[in-house]
This record gives structure tokens, sequence and C-alpha cells, in this order.
């Protein structure tokens, strides 16, 4: 199934410098990038998409990461896009994230793990429309 997922090289990842190295996985597995941009989050915005943590003891921590600096938010599409990019991206704590993932690779700390990656359609969904306006994704055939 064609899906589209909303994938974000974290202020860490910026800061190191793997903005190309995440986009070049995910090119070279197969899917295509259908929009882009390098932004600052707003605490608003940063709550907004966090909704789901607020209860937790590192939320406020986790939004001072994540508005600390420059993330570069991605929508890609492709074939089950959302589960496989998540895979690629490994598991959340980087120690447990298998080598040959993002995470696995690049980061070493939890609350500082390179790339966020939504985990089902409705989260992509809603992530998506958090972070991009429509007219913000383009359309375009790919050839194989
Ligand atoms: P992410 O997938 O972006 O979604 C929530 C984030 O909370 C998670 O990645 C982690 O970076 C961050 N986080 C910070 N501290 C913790 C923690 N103790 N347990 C889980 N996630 C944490």
């Amino acid at each position: 199934m064609i899906q589209k997922t909303f994938l974000m090289v974290k202020p860490d990842g910026v800061q190191r410098s793997i903005i190309g190295e995440v986009i070049s996985r995910f090119e070279k597995k197969g899917f295509q990038l259908v929009g882009a941009k390098l932004m600052h989050i707003s605490q608003e915005l940063a709550e907004t998409h966090y909704g789901e943590h607020k209860e937790k003891p590192f939320f406020g921590e986790l939004v001072k990461f994540i508005t600390s600096g420059p993330v570069f938010a991605m929508v890609w599409e492709g074939e089950n896009v959302i589960s496989v990019s998540r895979q690629m991206v490994g598991k959340t704590n980087p120690q447990e994230a298998l080598p040959g993932t993002i995470r696995g690779d690049y980061g070493l700390i939890v609350d500082k793990n390179i790339i966020h990656g939504s985990d089902s359609p409705e989260s992509a969904e809603r992530e998506i429309s958090l972070f991009f306006e429509s007219e913000e994704l383009t359309f375009y055939k790919k050839d194989a």
C-alpha cells in the first residue's frame, strides 16, 4: 500500500550534519521525498506534536530540546513507508537500536535520538498536517 509518513531530523541530527545521510538512506531504499523544510519548531507546535507525552516526566525537557535549534521536517511516500521507515529509524532508545538503523548507527541517548518518525497511519496524517500546508507537498511520478 502506498502511504505517506512524517520524518524529522531533530536538532541533534542537524548539529551532527547528518541530514544528507538520512535523506540518502530513504532515497536509496526507494522512497520518494515529497516535502521538506529546515525550520524552528515553536513552543506551541512542540507541545501539540508531543501532546501524547504531556504527562510524562520528560515532557518539559523534550519540548525544550526539540525547540532548541532547527529541525529538518520531511514527508516521504512509498510502499508501506510508515512501518518500513520505522524499522530504518530503529528503537526509541539508541542503545537498544540495532546497528544499521539510523538511531543504532548515530545515537547514544534516548532524549537525543537523532530522528522522529510517525508510528501509525493516524499519527502520520496528523503530523504531516501539523508541519506542512498541502501546497507545500509535491506530486510527481518517479521513474522506476
Ligand atoms: P520520539 O520518537 O520523537 O517521541 C518521543 C520522544 O521522547 C522520543 O523520541 C525520545 O527522544 C524522547 N524521550 C526523552 N526521554 C525519554 C524517555 N525517558 N523515554 C522515552 N522517550 C524519551
